[in-house]
């Protein structure tokens, strides 16, 4: 068995610290209502599964509309080193998994993205094991992975632990029934990967029920996997022997096109999102109409029409819940909207503990929130300020970078890196709107 030599690291200190190092900020002057027309990237939750799930079919896929972000740079760079060929070019990727040879993932991507977790369930199927450290991602509270783990072992796999490095090896993995005591999108990606290569029957019980892991589904079923239940709670997964390569088009990000639908409210301008899953946008919509804004929906073209043009009003609570409820990841996009908003939010986190990570960047910029454990209550009606804040993580920051657009002043954020973790070029579509705002290093800044 394979023993890391590595020396316990904080994993998450480690890549904020890298992120903060790069001297990259993006350069707001506010005030600017967002207006035109913006077409939606590819969703990055739906295409690094899909991505990891190459590696289980030898020969080669073609992965269309897949973002160009460095999420998926970092997934890409695994994959090579596992020993597939990879090729990016613009939107399509394209992944020969013939010959993949190497069951150790190279920590130094590992570390920046907790999403390589789920090459544990692709690599287990393929190579029946990986040697993994503790896998990194944005700090936006704990994130263990013991479901990931019980699931696998559940499945066969012989499991080990040792500092950060984490072993899983197994003969044959075997379908098991698999009961989530709640809800994890990554965990049963996971499991998804290494039951449909397994002998037999697996069910999974309470899985998320995320749009991107129906989008894993489908892509397997195209490559020849047998899943029933696609879309709810219940998955029951019969293994096959083996999966052929296939040509697949990663859907539209709807958490890209909620903050676009955000920023636009913020900046009280108006927006035709084009290219938007609009099926999956349900709880948002909701929201923003609730609030008072003219949203309109034009299925059959795949748009959503925004218009911002009066005060828009507080609601007394909103919860972040799993799927299809308000989804968590645009929770700092609503906060800042609520900030501008007149009359009161009380806003409530149930998924991730310490997700507020804004707040206090937001306070400095005029806000008045009040945090109180997993909520935080809002007093909107401000005014915000330009000033030089801080990105600590990607929603965090693409929300910054929409309080910026709202805000009286220059602001300046730094830590984009965590920003272009998601966005393929959120300067350039805010730009396309009307933005004032530029990319530029500190050097550029000073003089
Ligand atoms: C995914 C998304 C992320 C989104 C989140 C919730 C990707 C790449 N990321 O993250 O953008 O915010 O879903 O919709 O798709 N948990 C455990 N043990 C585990 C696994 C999870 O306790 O083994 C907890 C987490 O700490 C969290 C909750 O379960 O409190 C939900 O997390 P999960 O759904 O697993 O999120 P991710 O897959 O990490």
């Amino acid at each position: 068995m394979y023993k890391s030599k590595l020396p316990e690291i904080d994993t998450k200190e480690m890549a904020e610290i890298d992120c903060l190092q790069q001297d990259e900020l993006i350069r707001i002057e506010g005030r600017t209502p967002l207006h035109g027309s913006v077409r939606v990237q590819g969703s990055k939750n739906a295409a690094l599964p899909i991505l990891a799930a190459c590696l289980m079919i030898p020969g080669r896929c073609i992965i269309r509309n897949c973002p160009v972000i460095t999420d998926v740079g970092y997934m890409l760079r695994l994959l090579e080193c596992a020993g597939c060929m990879v090729e990016q070019v613009g939107n399509v990727v394209t992944i020969d998994a013939t010959n993949v040879r190497e069951y150790r993932l190279p920590g130094k991507y590992v570390r920046k993205m907790r999403s390589s977790v789920i090459l544990m369930g692709a690599m287990l199927s393929r190579m029946k094991e990986v040697g993994i450290e503790y896998p990194g991602g944005c700090v936006i509270g704990e994130r263990p992975i013991d479901l990931h783990l019980k699931g696998l072992s559940l499945l066969g796999a012989d499991i080990s632990v040792e500092g950060n490095y984490i072993y899983a090896g197994a003969k044959t993995l075997k379908g098991a029934r698999i009961v989530f005591p709640f809800s994890s999108v990554g965990a049963t990606q996971n499991i998804i990967l290494a039951s449909v290569l397994a002998e037999g029957e697996t069910y999974i019980e309470n899985a998320a029920r995320e749009p991107e892991i129906d989008a894993l589904c489908n892509f397997l079923k195209t490559a020849g996997a047998d899943i029933e239940g696609i879309g709810t709670s219940m998955l029951r997964i019969r293994g096959v022997e083996i999966l052929h390569p296939v040509s697949f088009e990663v859907i539209p990000d709807r958490i890209v096109a909620g903050t676009y639908l955000f920023a636009t409210m913020v900046s009280r301008g108006s927006i035709c999102l084009k290219e938007t899953p609009i099926e999956h946008l349900g709880s948002v919509i909701e929201v923003i109409k609730a609030m008072g804004n003219d949203i309109r929906v034009r299925e059959e073209q795949r748009e959503i029409q925004l218009y911002c043009g009066g005060r828009i009003q507080n609601l007394p609570l909103v919860r972040t819940d799993i799927y299809p409820g308000f989804p968590t990841d645009l929770q700092s996009l609503l906060l800042v909207a609520a900030v501008t908003a007149k009359g009161e939010l009380v806003l409530e986190e149930s998924i991730f503990n310490g997700r507020f990570k804004i707040v206090e960047e937001l306070r400095r910029m005029g806000a008045y929130i009040r945090e109180n454990g997993n909520q935080v209550v809002i007093s909107g009606g401000t005014e915000l300020s330009g000033r030089n804040v801080i990105a600590r993580e990607l929603r965090g920051g693409a929300a910054l970078v929409a309080a910026g657009i709202a805000a009286e002043g220059m602001t300046t954020v730094v830590g984009t890196c965590y920003i272009n973790r998601g966005y393929e070029d959120i300067v350039r579509d805010f730009k396309m709107l009307g933005a004032h705002i530029d990319r530029m290093t500190e050097n550029e800044r000073e003089k």
